[in-house]
């Protein structure tokens, strides 16, 4: 590992939930640019994050991007078996949420499964444990990919060889979205609920 690809995975691992972020980062999907590149891309601010999307809700309803035009949207991805900083951040947003009060309904949160396989029939109930508000998507592995590269999310599964399942290494970054669905920025994985009802406050004065 040549240093300056040691000191980028030293940049990556804190924005990295739910596993060892070094194993994800050896072996990118294909489909995918690596999860240095995209943090990277995201951190330094280089090209876009975020654009339209069409996926599916927890109800089986499709969803676009344009129907949340004129509210501020937080988009998150990750899934419901993830054991840890998932439901830790959804939570923290669900906090800062009911901390706006009725300021909250100017703010609609998106939870988008990285895992479209297993997030089938649990998907309703697992979103409905957070925020009301909280809209959960999915779609095909494809259209995901589409929309996580989008927003420079990184996620690839780790297969767990004891139960034959996978766990999926993810970034958990969350992102906040303006009103005309322009990209205002990202908080790390388990930023603090004071922390976002802070952030969500000030974009919605403005
Ligand atoms: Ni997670």
């Amino acid at each position: 590992m040549s240093a300056s690809r040691a000191r980028a995975l030293l940049v990556v691992a804190p924005l990295l939930c739910c596993g060892p972020a070094a194993v994800a980062t050896e072996q990118p999907a294909t489909s995918q640019p690596s999860a240095a590149q995209m943090m990277d891309d995201l951190m330094y601010g280089r090209g876009s994050v975020g654009g339209p999307f069409t996926l599916t809700d927890q109800s089986g309803k499709p969803r676009s991007d344009t129907e949340f035009r004129g509210k501020l949207m937080i988009v998150y991805f990750g899934y419901t078996y993830c054991p840890d900083v998932c439901p830790t951040d959804l939570m923290a947003i669900t906090q800062a949420l009911d901390a706006l009060g009725s300021a909250a309904e100017g703010v609609q949160p998106v939870f988008i499964t990285i895992d479209p396989e297993r997030d089938t029939k649990g998907l309703a109930d697992y979103v409905s444990s957070f925020h009301h508000s909280l809209v959960g998507l999915t779609g095909t592995p494809d259209e995901i990919r589409k929309v996580a590269n989008a927003y420079k999310a990184f996620y690839v599964k780790v297969p767990d060889e004891r139960s034959g399942e996978y766990s999926l290494d993810h970034s958990g970054v969350i992102y906040l979205m303006g009103r005309n669905g322009e990209y205002l920025g990202y908080m790390p994985p388990q930023t603090s609920p004071d922390r976002l009802t802070e952030i969500l406050r000030k974009n919605l004065a403005k």
